[in-house]
């Protein structure tokens, strides 16, 4: 069934769980770089913002969210595998790319991994495009795809 989900910004408290959905969900087989002292290091910064959903004190979906002056960036994003084709992700972008419109950022990017057909399909159907490989990004290991939502059509100015 699909409900709507509730997204708010994350707690310090949630820190732990998030390092460990993106040890397990997106960083497995790279190393883990995004130990919960970074999570939290994101949860304070001023740029940034770490957005859940959560059922309880469970975290059920997550995103990293970074804002420059033209563009912002997504960092990490999943969703737990029990919950996934819920539409919880596409609430989840779909909220943190409006701050991103609110805060007049004309455009969203991320890499993800080459290999990650999902994800792609995923970010293709909410508007973005491939615009490109980088070979070797994530340490020399892998190769990620870069990828670009252009969001001033969907500014109300
Ligand atoms: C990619 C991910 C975030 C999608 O989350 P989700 O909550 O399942 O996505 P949604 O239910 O909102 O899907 C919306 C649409 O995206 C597309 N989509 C999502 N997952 C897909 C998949 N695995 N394969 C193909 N299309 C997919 C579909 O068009 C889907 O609509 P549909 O279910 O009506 O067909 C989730 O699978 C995930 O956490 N994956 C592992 C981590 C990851 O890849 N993160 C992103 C890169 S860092």
């Amino acid at each position: 069934m699909i409900r709507e989900s509730q997204v708010v910004l994350a707690r310090h408290t949630d820190a732990a769980q998030i390092s460990r959905m993106s040890k397990e969900l997106i960083e497995h087989d790279l190393g883990w770089s995004w130990k919960q002292g970074r999570i939290i290091q994101s949860i304070r910064c001023p740029d940034r913002n770490v957005a859940v959903v959560k059922n309880a004190q469970t975290v059920v979906a997550f995103g990293i969210m970074e804002y420059g002056l033209e563009v912002a960036h997504l960092l990490l994003f999943a969703v737990q595998p029990d919950r996934r084709r819920q539409k919880i992700g596409s609430q989840l972008l779909e909220w943190l790319e409006e701050t991103a419109i609110v805060a007049g950022v004309g455009c969203v990017s991320l890499e993800t991994r080459l290999n990650n057909r999902g994800g792609r399909r995923f970010y293709r159907a909410h508007g973005f495009e491939e615009v490109g490989v980088v070979r070797g990004y994530y340490s020399g290991q892998e190769s990620a795809v870069r990828m670009v939502h252009q969001l001033h059509n969907q500014s109300t100015g």
